[in-house]
């Protein structure tokens, strides 16, 4: 895993979305896989501004997102759905048919969990895969446990993720208890990704995953089994 430790979050959101650039620029129809939460919100921004300059066009880029809740309606503005459009794909050049969300209104999850892997692959999988990563360790919502799933699942929320996530929530009873996620195995069969960790909340779980062995307790220390990862830190999880 390479570690690029930025000044400040407003740096760490430049670089990333500058790699993220430089692959849409390198394969304009490239796949991206992309998470939702406050961590790549600066990143969004600055690719927002980035595509307003010119510098990048998202029309033939195709992406798939991580996760959603379920249940859930794309119109609820706590939707995954509703963030994406909100802080991406409303404000630059992407076709929204070549963006795809897992539905939190699957009728039949078990198949459409099959047909959002299958699509994914029949795209050419995914080229650049951005993530965020949980204080415990989760990454889309693949949370600790004694295994993991390698394919695109419905899984429970653990009471840690649904307290965390109850912030944008008007209350904790609001949270839908699932949510549906890609697996672990689908994450690491992106070809490059780029896993953005910031703020002190973050600094344990930074290191764990640094110095640590791969265990099912971290989800995300499965990424050390990739060929091509960037952590992009800023130094307030990586401390002094
Ligand atoms: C979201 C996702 C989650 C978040 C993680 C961190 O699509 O997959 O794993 O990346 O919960 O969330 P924030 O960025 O809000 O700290």
């Amino acid at each position: 895993m390479k570690l690029i430790v930025c000044e400040n979050y407003a740096e760490m959101s430049r670089v990333a979305a500058r790699m993220v650039a430089g692959q849409v620029i390198a394969k304009p129809d490239c796949v991206l896989g992309l998470a939702t939460g406050s961590t790549p919100i600066g990143t969004y921004q600055e690719l927002i501004r980035l595509y307003e300059n010119g510098l990048v066009d998202f029309k033939d880029v195709v992406s798939y997102n991580l996760d959603e809740y379920y249940p859930i309606s794309p119109e609820n503005d706590q939707s995954y759905r509703y963030f994406m459009n909100h802080n991406l794909f409303d404000h630059i050049n992407i076709d929204k048919n070549n963006t795809h969300v897992p539905s939190g209104e699957m009728a039949d999850p078990d198949a459409e969990c099959k047909k959002y892997d299958e699509m994914v692959e029949n795209a050419g999988g995914i080229d650049l895969q951005i993530l965020g990563i949980g204080q415990n360790g989760h990454i889309g919502f693949n949370e600790p446990d004694d295994f993991l799933y390698a394919e695109t699942h419905v899984t429970d929320l653990t009471e840690n993720t649904i307290a965390v996530n109850s912030r944008f929530f008007a209350s904790i009873d609001e949270v839908p208890k699932q949510a549906i996620t890609m697996g672990l195995g689908n994450i690491l069969k992106a070809k490059k990704i780029l896993l953005l960790i910031n703020g002190k909340a973050k600094s344990a779980i930074l290191h764990t995953l640094l110095e640590g062995n791969i265990t099912t307790r971290v989800p995300a220390s499965f990424l050390k089994a990739h060929a091509d990862v960037t952590i992009i830190c800023d130094k307030e999880a990586y401390g002094e």
